[in-house]
């Protein structure tokens, strides 16, 4: 019998008989009722097995369908607002597929712990804030290749296996390849800019591999990366180009994954502004004074701002503590079961906010200490870029970065040979870099002293040097690491989740 699905509700009158198949994702028993909320992968909704409707004998069937079985319900749709999606189901009858026996993942995320849910990753999938974060992954996929395509782009796939290094030697995976060393791509790039010249606006959407040895919340060591290169661009050009770009995605997923956002308690606000208002564009250096906090953003010192920040994570200490010892004596003192858990509840997330506060209290000093001794020429650490994007409110451009912390690609800036026309996307509330681009070094001679500074080999560079050689032109571009947008869109505290099977250092299984 064909079966509908729950995407598709909206289409059905109150009443009509319909089929939904998926899996058990809470239940409720009670003597006269089993109160099912389930899921079939394209929405949830609640099923409800009443003993009136179903009989004895089918209703104790259903008390047996546990967490994740799979089992198919016929019966009524109707609307009813206070259920998860909408809607609910009045079973007349259904058909049990499977009884999951003690499925492993019955807890809060924070419960069952980090480790534990990466190794059953293969079931932690069917949880609900997953079902989300795979669904806004979804949308941003979309929203990258409508951007693109609208604009005139073509998207061009860049090979995986690579004979030579685009960002640096350190983080490349070696494999063999027919007796010769290859390796896992780092980035598309070089190949794109190859593409360029002959299709001009171009952009790669694949996987990248870096071995770096980093075991951060946003290092991964398999990532997605989407790298846009065209022709007669500069980095100025650039910049407005990735200012559209992440405007339009961020615009596409606020408007097709509300209950998305909804589930995963996501601020929205915070997204929305992001469409709403201009990026700052900062220069390496006067990045630097910001951190040093030698330069003011709208009248905010960015020093300043962590002790107050450090402040504020103490006070809350003290008052969510006052506040849980009030309540705690108060739940002593005894009252109705509805108050006690909903006290409780607000026990739950005033410790839980303390436990952040005291994260705070642990990494701010550290913070600012490496904000106030940050020198011109050093790179940016996870905790300078928070430090920094914490006086904007939106994504900031930082450009014309140091040479020696750069890629040997980037083109220098007119009259500061030690400085070249890279640009980075920092997003806001400590999530960081998202994106690194550049303008493109077009001088051969330049490029050839680059590529020997870098330790790299021109032999395997001479197919690119051509590119120089025969109709060379101003190109720009840059690249957008997809989990990286995923885990600020979502706001994840760890890159682990934002991809269906992370592979990131010490992480290879499942
Ligand atoms: O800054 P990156 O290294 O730049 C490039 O690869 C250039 N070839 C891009 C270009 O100009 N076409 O990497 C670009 C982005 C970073 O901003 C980050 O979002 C992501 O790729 N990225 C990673 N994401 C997850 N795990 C890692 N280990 C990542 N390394 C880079
Ligand atoms: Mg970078």
């Amino acid at each position: 019998m064909q079966h509908q699905y729950i995407q598709d509700f909206a289409k059905y009158k109150d009443g009509t008989e319909i089929t939904v198949k998926g899996w058990i994702d809470k239940v409720r028993n009670s003597k006269t009722n089993h109160f099912f909320d389930f899921r079939d992968g394209t929405g949830f909704t609640q099923c409800v097995v009443s003993l009136d409707a179903v009989g004895e004998k089918a209703f104790e069937e259903a008390k047996n369908l546990s967490l994740e079985s799979s089992v198919s319900f016929s019966g009524k749709i109707i609307r009813n607002e206070r259920s998860l999606g909408g809607y609910e189901i009045q079973v007349s009858n259904f058909e049990i597929y499977h009884l999951a026996h003690n499925f492993p993942i019955t807890k809060d995320d924070k419960e069952h712990g980090p480790n534990f849910l990466e190794e059953h990753r293969h079931l932690w999938l069917r949880r609900r804030r997953q079902w989300a974060i795979n669904r806004v992954r979804n949308q941003l996929i979309m929203g990258i290749h409508e951007f693109f395509q609208q604009d005139g782009f073509i998207q061009m796939d860049a090979p995986l296996l690579t004979g030579s290094a685009c960002e640096g030697t350190t983080d490349l995976f070696e494999t063999d390849f027919f007796g010769q060393a290859a390796y896992l791509s780092q980035s598309g790039q070089l190949y794109a800019e190859a593409m360029s010249m002959a299709m001009n606006k171009v952009y790669t959407f694949g996987p990248t591999f870096r071995s770096e040895k980093s075991n951060t919340p946003r290092h991964l060591a398999e990532f997605w990366m989407i790298e846009p290169e065209v022709a007669f661009a500069t980095n100025e050009s650039n910049m407005i180009l990735i200012e559209r770009f992440i405007k339009h995605v961020i615009a596409r997923v606020l408007d097709k994954c509300k209950f998305e956002f909804e589930l995963l308690g996501r601020d929205i606000s915070q997204l929305e502004s992001v469409v709403n208002n201009d990026f700052p564009q900062v220069t390496y250096s006067d990045a630097v004074k910001i951190l040093n906090g030698d330069l003011l953003i709208d009248g905010k010192n960015a020093i300043k701002l962590q002790e107050q920040d450090l402040e504020n994570a103490k006070s809350l200490i003290d008052n969510n503590k006052n506040e849980i010892a009030e309540r705690e004596k108060a739940i002593k003192a005894g009252m109705k079961k509805g108050a006690r858990k909903h006290n409780e509840q607000v026990i739950a997330k005033l410790s839980s906010d303390i436990k952040i506060a005291e994260e705070q209290l642990r990494n701010i000093p550290k913070w600012i200490e490496s904000a106030k001794n940050f020198k011109q020429g050093d790179d940016f650490g996870s905790s300078d870029e928070t430090v920094l994007t914490r006086v904007f409110s939106t994504p900031v451009l930082v450009y014309n970065w140091p040479a020696k912390i750069k890629a040997f690609y980037m083109k220098e800036v007119e009259g500061q040979p030690d400085y070249v026309k890279g640009v980075d996307l920092l997003a806001p509330d400590g999530f960081g870099e998202i994106i690194g681009g550049s303008e493109r070094e077009t001088d051969i001679n330049i490029l050839l002293k680059k590529i020997k500074e870098h330790n790299l080999d021109q032999a395997d560079f001479e197919w690119y040097l051509d590119l120089r050689r025969f109709g060379s032109v101003p190109h720009a571009g840059f690249g957008l690491g997809l989990e990286r947008l995923v885990r600020w869109s979502c706001d994840l505290h760890h890159v682990r989740e934002t991809i269906p099977f992370p592979r990131r250092y010490g992480h290879i299984k499942p």
